[in-house]
């Protein structure tokens, strides 16, 4: 156990160094300083000790990042715990958890209560406290829809705040959060508006084909059980083989240049946005260009997604880094596009 000493008389933080292998889903073998956060009062220490200049990174789940074997940070794991109906308002309940909550437990958790309004989001790996950094989004529902506010503290103020969505800057898997410097928020806990009315949300292509949802009256249940079903399908869990997910973002394009694009490739996957911009599938990208199921060593594009990157045992971050790269330089050489890498790198 290593002690940090901190000025100003404070008490000292426990630290010590730990094997962070299973802390992070691609499986990345990874030793680094690690500090548990498991009470609020651990954390104007960690604001002292960020002002000592040590760098410090805040990691949830470890589901959208790529660690390197010895990253030379602090590395905070938040595990605060808990979940409660915080406010109930006419038309909503507010409900509140703290990051430390694992995601899909917590949605199961709401609708088990007759909270609906997360079944879209169900499945995704992680924690509540990382699901606004990268602001979570899958089968038609971005998490930045359902938030009332996000606590977080000010590793640099050492101060806690708490941020409207319009505050939390929330864009395509973008958030304050994430464009900050890493190490400057520590998200506490997210609180969660949930209309007491529900209504489906079935536009996603995947949803509206699936045959649970084919009734004309579906319940919440059932698209939580449709949404397990097709991730199961589609995803590798990452208990089974290691992978972050999605491992570029879907890239968004002028409607010009997607129009272009889809005149010479007919079956170009795009979804309109808002601006006149259109979201292009990376995964058909990836897929078109041969990489889907092609392994460089340990490491391969996953042979049903072919924007999830899987490790199949003994990878390391140079492995994920090297066909990360040939898979961008074939897609930018091919298409003309700059995929955009969405786990973060921890080194
Ligand atoms: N496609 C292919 N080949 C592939 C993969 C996809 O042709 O190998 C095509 C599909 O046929 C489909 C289109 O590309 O027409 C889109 O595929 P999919 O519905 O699987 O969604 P995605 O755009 O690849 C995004 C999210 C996922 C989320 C799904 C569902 C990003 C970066 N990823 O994937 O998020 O689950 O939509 O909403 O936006 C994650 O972040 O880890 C993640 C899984």
């Amino acid at each position: 156990m290593l002690t940090v000493f901190l000025p100003r008389g404070l008490s000292v933080l426990e630290i010590s160094e730990q094997d962070l292998q299973t802390s992070n889903t691609l499986g990345l073998p990874a030793r680094a300083r690690v500090l548990h956060i498991r009470e609020r009062s651990a954390l104007a220490e960690l604001s002292a000790l960020v002002h000592t200049g040590e760098r410090v990174f805040v990691l949830g789940g470890g589901s959208n990042v790529v660690m390197a074997a010895r990253p030379q940070c602090v590395v905070a794991k938040v595990e605060l715990r808990g979940v409660r109906l915080f406010a109930q308002e006419p038309d909503a309940w507010i409900v509140e958890a703290q990051a430390g909550e694992p995601w899909h437990a917590f949605v199961a958790y709401c609708l088990a209560q007759g909270w609906p309004g997360l079944e879209n989001l169900a499945l995704i790996p992680g924690t509540v406290g990382a699901a606004p950094v990268q602001n979570i989004g899958a089968y038609g529902l971005e998490l930045a829809q359902c938030v009332h506010s996000v606590l977080a503290w000010d590793l640099h103020a050492a101060r806690q705040v708490a941020l409207s969505p319009a505050e939390c800057s929330f864009a395509y898997r973008d958030s304050l959060f994430k464009r900050s410097a890493a190490g400057r928020w520590l998200i506490l806990a997210v609180r969660f508006r949930l209309p007491r009315v529900w209504r489906a949300q079935l536009a996603y292509p995947d949803l509206q084909r699936h045959p649970l949802l084919q009734g004309s009256e579906v319940s919440a249940r059932q698209v939580f059980d449709a949404v397990c079903d097709i991730r199961r399908r589609k995803l590798p869990d990452p208990a089974v083989l290691g992978n972050a997910g999605s491992f570029f973002k879907n890239p968004l394009v002028p409607v010009l240049v997607a129009q272009a694009l889809q005149a010479r490739y007919p079956g170009l996957v795009g979804y309109a946005q808002a601006e006149g911009q259109v979201k292009l599938a990376a995964g058909w990208l990836i897929d078109h260009a041969g990489w889907r199921g092609r392994r460089i060593g340990p490491v391969g594009m996953h042979a049903q997604q072919a924007l999830v990157l899987v490790n199949y045992g003994g990878a390391s971050a140079e492995d994920v880094g090297h066909l990360a790269r040939a898979v961008r330089e074939d897609i930018s050489a091919r298409f003309g596009l700059v995929l955009e890498q969405e786990p973060v790198i921890l080194d």
